[in-house]
């Protein structure tokens, strides 16, 4: 396969508003293991590490942004706690995590939503910007908006939680 084959989003930004919002809706807490699939220049692995204490694991592909994101890393002094994988996020185990940030495609989720359903763990939350994970429920949809004064621009974080109870429940709740 072709490198640009592996790609399935292309790179936007989530503004840092919206990542605080999206690591206070997961409840993301100290200790935590939080996963950015297709992370970017770092900025949301850099701010669950820093301000909420996580072990922070950020996956992408484009070479340039892993760079960027190790630079950040660096600056931040947060080596300790912040991998950045420069990977194709199908090949990383997701055994270990405990948030899952997703701020892909609603197709792009489709792909990966096998991965997820098979490898995460009971109580493990999915938070995805802008594209809802079709045949989840959401346990939450939060709205809101960057500029209330202007009207825009507008997010939606959608919030799945993988049942304690059996696997049965996988696709109501993840
Ligand atoms: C919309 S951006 C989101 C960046 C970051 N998560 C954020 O919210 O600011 C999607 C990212 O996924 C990366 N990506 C796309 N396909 C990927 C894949 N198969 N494996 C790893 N990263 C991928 C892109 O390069 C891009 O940086």
């Amino acid at each position: 396969m072709e490198a640009y084959e592996l790609f399935i989003a292309p790179y936007v930004p989530s503004p840092p508003l919206v990542v605080r919002q999206m690591l206070v809706l997961s409840e993301l807490k100290p200790g935590e293991v939080f996963f950015d699939l297709g992370s970017g220049d770092g900025t949301t692995v850099i701010m669950a590490a820093k301000d909420f204490g996580a072990r922070a694991v950020g996956v992408e592909l484009r070479e340039d942004l892993v760079k960027k994101a190790l630079g950040s890393v660096y600056e931040h002094n947060l080596q300790n706690r912040v991998t950045i994988v420069n990977s194709d996020m199908f090949k990383v185990d997701l055994s270990s995590a405990d948030v899952i940030f997703l701020y892909l495609t609603t197709s792009a989720n489709e792909k990966v939503k096998p991965k997820l359903e098979a490898e995460t763990k009971k109580g493990t939350r999915v938070v995805s910007h802008d594209y809802e994970i079709v045949g989840w429920k959401p346990v939450k949809v939060k709205n809101f908006c960057e500029n209330p004064k202007l009207g825009y621009p507008s997010h939606t974080l959608y919030l799945y939680s993988k049942a304690e109870s059996s696997k049965s429940n996988l696709s109501l709740h993840l």
